[in-house]
């Protein structure tokens, strides 16, 4: 089987391709990726020179770019991991979640169908189902909700990828996991932020009160089941992916301080994010009776085995948490300041 695998250089998407290397024996990979800031070729050095993989540097919303990859070869399947992912960036500048997250999979959506791939699988988010209160959990026919551009950009890729199934009968399915954790996640999403701040003894910034809530899941659990989606998935169908394990954002920060023997003190509470989602729950009941699928690793192992990776591949740190990686953080806080009071200029207007 030849499967396209795009953003495989970011973090789920480079677990999938370790993970499906090691898995099946016929999968061969073209591993596409624009490297931006949160692509990195070495989450992928271990595979590199497996003859069975091949990695191209390209952007998934350029359709001539991606017309030459799928000439050259013919893919049974293609899946989407490539998306700018995070929240906060996408309310400082919402241009690039537009182009990668819609137009980039609507091009992408253009290739599977003219090559007439014979599996098309849509990696989502919880997010786009919005937020919940205390109680209930999202199933896969919960209306969409999304609150921040990031959510907005995702729910509009699985109704552009759902339509192409109706309208262009593309063998499509979508995928919505909840948030993942685990080796190579680039220091801008909770968990690994802690941990990396943790590890210099700098402050741990908590958003509002801390007690907003997530389903964590372990990334190569979440691989796993887009494993099962590409090999036992049906086309127009949506498939939830959780891990029952809801945390407060408190709960998380004082395991990892716990874990890493570090002090209360370092949390430090800052400014919320805008329409920042209360509390996601993932009901992922389809996926454990269709497929038999179970997430396997509780947090609490995940969370350590978590802190050892980061503690033991420094390097890796110190390449990324570069001068641009601080740069961004300190306008991120001041355009965030802004943006709650009402005084941010949009991006576009700069
Ligand atoms: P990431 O930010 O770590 O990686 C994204 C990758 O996509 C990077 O390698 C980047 O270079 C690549 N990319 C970005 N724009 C591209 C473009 N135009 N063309 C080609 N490549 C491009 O993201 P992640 O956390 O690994 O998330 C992967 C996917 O899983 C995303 O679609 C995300 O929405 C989804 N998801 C993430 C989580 C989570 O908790 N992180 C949970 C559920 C679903
Ligand atoms: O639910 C799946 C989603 O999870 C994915 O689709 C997104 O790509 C991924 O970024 C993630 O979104 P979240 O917004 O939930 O993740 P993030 O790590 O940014 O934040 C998790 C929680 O922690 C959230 O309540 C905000 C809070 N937070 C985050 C950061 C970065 C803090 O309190 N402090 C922080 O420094």
């Amino acid at each position: 089987m030849k499967i396209l695998v795009t953003g495989g250089a970011g973090f789920i998407g480079s677990s999938f391709v370790r993970y499906l290397l090691g898995a099946r024996e016929d999968a061969e990979i073209v591993n596409l990726d624009l490297l931006t800031y949160a692509g990195n070729l070495r989450n992928i050095e271990e595979v590199a020179a497996n003859p069975r993989y091949r990695f191209v540097r390209g952007d998934i919303a350029d359709r001539v770019q991606l017309r030459e990859v799928f000439e050259e070869h013919q893919f049974d399947a293609v899946v989407n991991f490539a998306a700018e992912t995070h929240v906060d960036r996408s309310i400082l500048d919402s241009a690039p979640f537009v182009r990668t997250n819609i137009e980039g999979t609507r091009c992408l959506l253009e290739e599977a169908r003219r090559y007439k791939v014979e599996r098309f699988i849509q990696i989502s988010t919880d997010e786009v189902y919005g937020s919940l209160g205390s109680t209930g959990s999202f199933r896969e026919d919960t209306p969409l909700d999304p609150t921040s551009p990031y959510s907005a950009s995702k729910a509009a890729a699985d109704l552009m990828v759902l339509a192409y199934v109706k309208t262009h009968r593309v063998p499509a399915l979508v995928t919505r996991c909840s948030n993942n954790y685990g080796p190579y996640q680039f220091p801008e999403k909770l968990i690994p932020v802690l941990i990396t701040n943790a590890m210099e003894n700098r402050p741990l910034p908590i958003y509002g009160d801390g007690m907003n809530v997530r389903e964590w899941i372990f990334a190569d659990e979440h691989s796993r089941a887009v494993l099962m989606a590409l090999e036992r998935g049906n086309p127009g169908e949506v498939y939830n992916v959780g891990s029952g394990h809801e945390k407060t954002n408190l709960e998380v920060v004082h395991e990892i301080l716990r874990l890493m023997d570090k002090p209360e003190s370092l949390i430090q509470f800052v400014k919320d994010r805008p329409a920042h989602d209360r509390r996601y729950s993932i009901d992922c009941s389809k996926i454990r009776r269709e497929w038999a699928w179970s997430p396997e690793i509780d947090f609490c192992t995940g969370l350590a085995a978590t802190i050892e990776w980061y503690r033991t591949h420094q390097d890796w740190i110190r390449e990324i948490k570069n001068t641009s990686y601080l740069s961004y953080y300190d306008q991120m806080y001041t355009r965030r300041d802004e943006t709650l009071a009402g005084t941010a200029s949009s991006k576009e207007e700069d």
